[in-house]
């Protein structure tokens, strides 16, 4: 049986939704949808979870209306200035991960300011997807290491599986074992492409605002139940825990 996940991602989805339900404007949910990741954070760090990546903001939520992707902007702000103090007491480690272009600059120094902060601490790793896809994550992987072949700093051959992981922005974090995703929606949306390879996924039809450590629990105990084989059948891995 596995244990609570090494490292837990989530795609937290539904807040819209979850305001239209209760005839209020989107706005809403999203500052529910805070609160429940304040929760979820202390709450997973309790269980054992060494590292917990969110899917905070898409490079392709730009695209929503202005108004929304100015408050969600606001409600980083203001969650950065308030917040990080609390994770700092409770030893989380903090980690942005994304494209920096195109961040407004009093937000990315507040980001930078949070990672260095936290950098020395020993808990959880909570790491914030934040102008983030898994498409631009692999392309800027692809340009860097073309940068160091066309240098002669890496021999062509030299570009492997390794090689591509050791360049993503993730370089420094396991795989996520368990992906959770609210809402019902069953895809990946250009989140960690590469890296879920071998995740477990675990789908809830909740709104990202109503999840709670219950839910968690759900999502653990069903990660528990599931043989990860990683290419190889059942035997080899049950005589490997012989
Ligand atoms: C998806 O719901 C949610 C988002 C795009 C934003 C999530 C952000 C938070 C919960 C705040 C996190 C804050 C920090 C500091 C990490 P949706 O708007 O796509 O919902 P819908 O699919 O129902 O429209």
């Amino acid at each position: 049986m596995n244990s609570s996940p090494q490292h837990l991602a989530i795609v937290m989805d539904g807040n819209g939704r979850w305001s239209k339900h209760q005839a209020k404007p989107r706005h809403f949910g999203h500052k529910a949808g805070l609160d429940v990741l304040k929760k979820i954070i202390e709450a997973a760090a309790q269980r054992g979870v060494r590292y917990l990546t969110v899917f905070a903001f898409g490079i392709e939520n730009w695209l929503r209306p202005s108004t929304e992707v100015s408050y969600l902007m606001e409600l980083f702000l203001s969650a950065l200035s308030r917040d990080v103090a609390k994770l700092h007491e409770h030893g989380i480690r903090l980690h942005f991960i994304g494209d920096k272009k195109g961040i407004h600059a009093d937000l990315l120094q507040s980001m930078q300011k949070a990672e260095e902060l936290t950098a020395a601490n020993q808990g959880m790793h909570f790491i914030v997807a934040f102008n983030y896809s898994g498409r631009w994550d692999i392309q800027q992987a692809c340009q860097a290491l073309t940068q160091k072949v066309l240098s002669g700093e890496l021999a062509l051959s030299d570009v492997n599986e390794a090689q591509i992981s050791a360049h993503l922005s993730t370089a420094q974090f396991p795989d996520p074992d368990l992906l959770i995703r609210t809402s019902g929606e069953q895809r990946i949306s250009n989140f960690l492409l590469w890296q879920l390879s071998y995740s477990e996924f675990y789908f809830t039809p909740k709104y990202w605002p109503d999840f709670d450590e219950a839910e968690l629990d759900c999502a653990f105990a069903f990660y528990q139940s599931r043989e990860r084989r990683f290419g190889q059948i059942s035997e080899q891995i049950e005589s490997k825990h012989a």
